[in-house]
């Protein structure tokens, strides 16, 4: 369950740098020092000091800098230490270059890697070491990584040593977490001052193995800056269960889903919502498919509806349906599960979408629906979530999901504002965005949940939030996404990974929901 604790962008943490100095008179050789210092104790905590050579791997930049810094404190211990300097040394950045200088003076054995024929040969030097401290590119890294860099990179892999990455692993862009052709697998890092997105957003969290953040020397009003508008999403104090409460206290949930041949949407939607806490759930859907669903479940209360010659939602149903909101005084609704892309269906969402007054969430083929005439969306009155993954993403913004991962998160906000929406970005490391633009990084789950049939759970599981009493549609839906990821840890805890299924994953959201209380 993470902390609290902002995540940075690469201009952003620059920027904490330069305020450091200017505001505070944090110097940047100061913060070098500490780097280095950050990287030594986490050895001396985690791995030991003796009996084991360290290779202290550095680029000319000043993450090369931080390295050379730890490859010092590493030698004035006492340890065993070797260092590489990766490109060319009349291009250090002038605190890299004072480093160069100290660990030169030190006698610390250095070696140069500025082709192919010395990158082949570092392979054999190293091959000795135990322990790889590498800082070739930290967040500077513009581009792929080619030519004698990427074969060193490739030759730290290939040995699958103990590897500590300084602030990002080499090769890992800062921004988005993409491999740059190749990084550096590293069992360690340790990021400076804030963790900046890559350091969080797969592939870069994986890269990073365990992420260690160590705050420097700076000052921490820069690090909780209410200019930063990214955070891990940290669980926020569940409402209290009202003993005096009834089944209309913990929500009453419509949910518009389902069509002929799938089941399994509509039954998930209605049915994580009960276990996720919500109090009364009812499912609008096809009425020649209600007998099978509520031959599974006998808690759903279930609203049969016309349907098309294809067994979907008819457009008929809409004044129905509005009128039923409002008469059953419905507190959520979610539209789309399984609701097919039968055209006179889609018509039916898009409608129904802009004009109900009362949260929405669209989720499954609705996001299709609405990907077709996202004006809808724009202009409602009443909050609405939108939950794609990032193919459907990829149609609402019309954007090539290879696109979309260049730049996530400013992507993702960009189209939040735009929407004037909530949009659950899901994935591994699903991404919650406020209409406002705030954006939270979740960090439960696990890819035993890449499955059909969990986003319709979370569906569910965020309305529910909302019934138990988060109020506030955001906190509803990075609540709805923290307690879905921890009942599927909870699951896979239990189970293992591979065979957890929507069904283990509603078993365990109670028990989720109980881990957050206690
Ligand atoms: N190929 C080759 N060289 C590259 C590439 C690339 N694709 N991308 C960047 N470089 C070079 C730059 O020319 C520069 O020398 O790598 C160096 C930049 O890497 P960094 O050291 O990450 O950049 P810099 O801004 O100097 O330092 C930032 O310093 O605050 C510390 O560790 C912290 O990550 C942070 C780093």
């Amino acid at each position: 369950i993470p902390l609290r604790l902002k995540v940075c962008s690469v201009e952003e943490m620059r920027r904490i740098d330069e305020e450091a100095f200017k505001k505070f008179g944090v110097s940047h050789d100061l913060l070098m020092e500490n780097a280095g210092t950050a990287i030594f104790s986490l050895i001396a905590n985690e791995i030991g000091l003796f009996d084991k050579r360290f290779c202290v791997v550095a680029g000319t930049g000043n993450n090369g800098g931080d390295a050379l810094v730890a490859a010092r404190r590493l030698y004035a211990a006492g340890c065993n230490v070797e260092v590489y300097i990766v490109g060319d040394p009349t291009k250090f950045t002038e605190l890299a270059r004072k480093n160069f200088e100290l660990v030169k003076s030190m006698g610390i054995p250095i070696r140069f890697i500025q082709s192919d024929e010395d990158a082949k040969n570092f392979y054999d030097y190293a091959k000795n070491c135990d322990v790889f401290i590498v800082g070739i590119f930290g967040i500077g890294l513009k581009g792929e990584v080619t030519g004698f860099r990427r074969s060193v990179i490739e030759a730290i892999n290939k040995l699958g040593k103990t590897v500590i990455s300084v602030d990002m692993p080499s090769g890992i862009g800062g921004d988005n977490g993409k491999v740059y052709g190749v990084a550096v697998k590293s069992d360690y890092t340790v990021t400076f001052g804030l963790p900046k997105y890559g350091n969080i957003l797969y592939p870069g969290y994986h890269y990073c193995g365990k992420l260690y953040v160590s705050r420097l020397s700076y000052p921490p009003q820069l690090l909780e800056s209410e200019d930063i508008k990214v955070e891990l999403n940290y669980p926020l104090p569940p409402p209290e269960r009202v003993r005096w409460g009834h089944k209309g206290t913990f929500g009453k949930f419509l949910a518009v889903a389902g069509a002929r041949y799938y089941y399994g949407a509509p039954y998930y939607v209605a049915y994580s919502f009960l276990k996720a806490g919500g109090g009364y759930s009812r499912l609008a859907a096809p009425k020649s498919i209600v007998p099978y669903i509520a031959a599974r479940n006998s808690e759903i209360v279930f609203i049969p509806l016309e349907e098309t010659s294809e067994g979907s939602i008819a457009k008929s149903n809409l004044d129905y349906l509005l009128k039923l909101v409002i008469d059953l005084d419905i507190d959520i609704v979610a539209v789309g599960p399984g609701a097919s892309l039968n055209p006179e269906t889609q018509e039916f969402i898009t409608d129904f979408v802009a004009v109900v007054e009362k949260p929405v969430i669209v989720d499954g083929d609705g996001i299709t629906a609405i990907a077709r005439n996202v004006d809808v969306v724009k202009k409602r009155r009443f909050p609405t979530i939108i939950t794609p993954h990032l193919g459907e993403f990829s149609r609402l913004i019309n954007l090539k999901p290879a696109e979309i991962l260049e730049d996530p998160i400013n992507i993702l906000r960009r189209t939040c504002i735009d929407l004037n929406s909530y949009i659950v970005l899901k994935g591994a490391h699903t991404l919650i965005c406020k209409p406002d633009g705030y954006i939270y990084i979740n960090m439960t789950g696990n890819p035993g949940m890449a499955k059909a049939g969990m986003g319709d759970v979370l569906t569910g599981t965020i309305a529910a939030m909302y019934g138990i009493g988060y109020r506030d549609i955001g906190d509803a839906a990075r609540m709805g996404v923290l307690i879905h990821g921890l009942a599927g840890d909870l699951a896979a805890e239990e189970l293992g990974e591979d065979g957890v299924t929507p069904d283990d994953v509603i078993e365990y959201l109670p028990k989720a929901l109980k881990v957050i209380r206690e």
